[in-house]
């Protein structure tokens, strides 16, 4: 039987991570993964997890791939020995919080060269074959900070929505190649990802106005407490990803939690943005438990604490 040959950016930690071995130990044993790591060294934790799912041999293997650097994507998909990668999985990424005057250009550049060029170089690495076989599935993991802005989440936010445009658009012109284009828009996932967020490295918030310091704690407590209360785990989310995969009709959005939906919702109903940033304010900034766009406690508030 030919095993479908997955390949995920990003896997050493969070949500690439039990993806790749969720896969490799279907029992279907019907994938070949190859999961791949900006630094090599940083690749035990996912044998560990390997070991402990009891992935069958040959089901997984490792690959360097820095998506900041095309020529790492271009050694990687060298490296893949079936020759093809029938899904590919855009999962690297990089969150940066704080008040947006601390951020240092490097930091934003970073950023959007991690989000948005780096899943952009992948793609143009692996698109074209996929292309001329008429046949492949690209997975993107999207984030609820693609579909509407989060405060102190400014630059990672505009990556994501730039994710959104890449992806929409090359769904519309990937229809009659047979390649689909879907994105997991996840809210919060509990996963390193606050550990690694970068905060504009060696900045003070000293310089920084009074007000916007004390809006900027009150949102950490805020989304502290979402990730405490409503983050998903990643094997949760790896499951959408399957959904996904597996989808004979794929669409280009599935939600890993419906708890998104109201805000998405309300986001689209009212244009002018007017009633979405009068919500976030009120939700972003509120000591009190999440609470929906309307004031009252719905299940609006999931995921409002980004990223
Ligand atoms: N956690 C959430 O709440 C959440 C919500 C919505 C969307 N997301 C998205 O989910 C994706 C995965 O994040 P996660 O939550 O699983 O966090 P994570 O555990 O921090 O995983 C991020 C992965 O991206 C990798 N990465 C960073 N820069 C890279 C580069 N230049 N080249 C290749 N890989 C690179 C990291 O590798 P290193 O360890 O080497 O840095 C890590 O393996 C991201 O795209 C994130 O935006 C996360």
């Amino acid at each position: 039987m030919d095993r479908t040959v997955v390949l995920i950016t990003g896997c050493s930690s969070g949500i690439g991570l039990h993806l790749a071995t969720r896969l490799a130990s279907d029992p279907s044993r019907s994938f070949k993964v190859y999961a791949t790591f900006r630094d090599l060294s940083t690749q035990g934790p996912l044998w560990e997890a390997a070991e402990s799912r009891g992935c069958p041999p040959g089901s997984l293997e490792t690959l360097q791939l820095d998506v900041q650097d095309a020529d790492s994507v271009a050694a990687a998909r060298a490296r893949v020995t079936e020759g093809c990668v029938d899904v590919l999985v855009c999962n690297a990424g990089r969150g940066l919080l704080g008040p947006l005057e601390v951020h240092s250009a490097d930091a934003v550049g970073s950023v959007l060269d991690v989000n948005l060029v780096g899943t952009v170089r992948v793609l143009q690495a692996f698109l074209p074959d996929m292309k001329r076989r008429h046949s492949g599935r690209i997975l993107v993991t999207g984030s609820m900070g693609g579909l509407m802005g989060i405060p102190f989440n400014d630059v990672y936010c505009a990556s994501k929505f730039a994710i959104e445009g890449l992806c929409e658009s090359l769904a519309i012109q990937l229809l009659p190649f047979g390649v689909h284009v879907s994105l997991i828009e996840c809210g919060p996932v509990r996963t390193a990802f606050q550990e690694k967020f970068q905060m504009g490295r060696g900045v003070v918030l000293d310089n920084v106005d009074a007000q916007t310091r004390n809006l900027f704690s009150q949102y950490l407590r805020h989304s502290k407490q979402v990730f405490r209360e409503q983050g998903q785990d990643p094997e949760e989310v790896a499951e959408v990803f399957l959904t996904a995969m597996r989808d004979p009709r794929p669409a280009l959005r599935y939600f890993s939690s419906e708890g998104i939906l109201p805000l998405v919702r309300l986001r689209l109903s009212d244009p002018s943005g007017c009633s979405y940033v009068a919500a976030m304010h009120r939700i972003g900034f509120s000591d009190k438990p999440a609470h929906g766009p309307d004031g009252a406690g719905t299940e609006a508030g999931a995921g409002t604490g980004g990223p």
